[in-house]
């Protein structure tokens, strides 16, 4: 009989933010940069963060995008733990569960048009891969195997995994990992502030959008499986697109017979606005990917959800059609799937999507009010409670501050001294609070940035 084996006594005291046992771990890209000011969270609360030492945070981004139903809630926190009692894991080499089965209805219940067919993971790279190899997929066994490329954007992220890490342009984060997968192109995206062909909306003929037509034909129709874009970008700074843009990519892909997924890991569930982005620009795709704000940090989850005649193209005679040859280990978890399941009920209860909306005009309000304050706002952009700021040295010529200077990050980070937590970059700050933030949180989280900003300009 073995013995039973002490647990180390570290347990007691090894959750301390000194840098002995911050080497034991890797969180971020940069660990020397952060551990000389570790931010560890410990408790959270509604729209509140409190850190290991005690100090609060207005969470101005929701975690990271996720937190849509804000911290400890407690309908989802309860439909967590019942389900825990009853069956916290199901074999999905041997099919599935209840909280799956019902949370993936009620998803093709609230997608638009006939998106109906979802596939579960646990995080937003593995359902934008898991789109690539359906688009891949579906091709082969509807009679264009020829069709296998994916064109997606630049400065865009679909994920760390190979494929979504492929298919995403933002260089930063490529580099180190290529050579990545073949099969993968990328055109520009529509950063209307610093047009990539140097033209201006609207009399711009929406290039970005029809140059992506010429992309395909000289590629070859016959070689091109999908193009995958977020409806909003996130890491290129907000790049909200056009009203025109998004229709056009539908119109483009009709005519290929190329699916269009939309990445809506950030902007799906609620955040600009509708519980899809897809509703809120009026264009359904082919495959639409959530995650994020789907478990609301409950659990991981997330979803590929697509078109009925796609996933029929999976149902044939077993001697001929695999199905779709996708898995994970923990895929469609019951815990994650009930957590999803709570999550969508507080959003559609309590109308999180029309609070998205009224506080989103609210947080726009705020950041154009700033705008008027500090020349250095050179554009505000987004929607609902996804919003962000690109600051410039200089408004007229749209100069940017040097790269070295890093004015976002700055900002950002005397945000976070002030009390707020925000996405910052170099050149950008982006806001993405929870779905249930009230009208003075709101103001609260404008007020601290607003202070932020003086402040460092101050310092310059
Ligand atoms: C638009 C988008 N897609 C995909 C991902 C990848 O999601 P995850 O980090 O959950 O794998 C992210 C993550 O930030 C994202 O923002």
């Amino acid at each position: 009989m073995p013995s039973p084996q002490a647990v180390p006594d570290i347990l007691s005291y090894a959750q301390t933010s000194e840098e002995q046992f911050l080497r034991q771990i890797f969180v971020r890209d940069q660990m020397a940069e952060w551990s000389r000011q570790p931010l560890i969270m410990a408790k959270a609360d509604g729209v509140y963060y409190w850190d290991v030492n005690g100090k609060r945070y207005l969470d101005g981004l929701s975690g990271i995008y996720v937190v849509a139903v804000g911290h400890n809630n407690r309908r989802v926190i309860e439909a967590v733990r019942r389900q825990l009692d009853l069956l916290h894991f199901s074999p999905v080499m041997h099919g599935t569960n209840p909280p799956a089965i019902q949370l993936a209805n009620l998803l093709a219940d609230l997608a638009p048009g006939d998106l109906s067919t979802v596939k579960f993971q646990c995080g937003g790279s593995e359902v934008t891969e898991a789109a690539i190899k359906l688009a891949r997929q579906y091709h082969k066994l509807t009679g264009a195997p020829g069709k296998y490329k994916i064109i997606s954007r630049y400065l865009s992220w679909h994920g760390s995994t190979m494929a979504s890490l492929s298919a995403s342009g933002l260089k930063s984060r490529k580099t180190v990992n290529e050579p990545l997968a073949p099969g993968f192109l990328h055109v520009f995206p529509p950063t209307c502030y610093r047009c990539p062909f140097g033209k201006s909306y609207p009399d711009c003929g929406i290039t970005c959008a029809t140059l992506i037509n010429d992309v395909i034909e000289m590629e070859d129709p016959a070689t091109v499986a999908a193009i995958l874009v977020e409806p909003i970008g996130h890491t290129g700074g907000i790049i909200d697109p056009p009203d025109e843009y998004l229709p056009i990519l539908r119109d483009i892909c009709d005519r290929h017979h190329i699916l269009l997924i939309f990445d809506e890991i950030i902007t799906g569930i609620g955040r600009t606005g509708q519980l899809f982005a897809a509703e809120t620009f009026g264009v359904t795709p082919d495959v639409l990917c959530v995650g994020k704000g789907l478990g609301g940090g409950y659990a991981p989850l997330s979803a590929m959800i697509c078109r009925r005649p796609i996933a029929e193209a999976f149902w044939g005679p077993v001697a001929e059609n695999p199905g779709f040859v996708e898995g994970h280990t923990n895929e469609g978890n019951p815990i994650s799937c009930a957590a999803g399941l709570a999550v969508l009920q507080e959003i559609l209860e309590r109308d999180l999507c029309g609070n998205a909306r009224v506080q989103g005009d609210r947080l726009r309000a705020g950041f154009e009010r700033l705008a008027k304050k500090h020349p250095i706002i050179g554009d505000v952009r987004g929607r609902g409670l996804f919003q962000g700021i690109e600051f410039v040295e200089d408004r007229t010529s749209k100069k940017s501050f040097p790269s070295k200077l890093a004015i976002g990050v700055r900002i950002g980070r005397r945000a976070l001294d002030n009390g707020l937590l925000c996405r910052f970059d170099p050149h950008w700050i982006a806001f993405g609070p929870p779905l249930i933030s009230s009208a003075e949180q709101i103001d609260a989280m404008v007020d601290i940035l607003d202070r932020s900003i003086e402040e460092v300009i101050a310092a310059l």
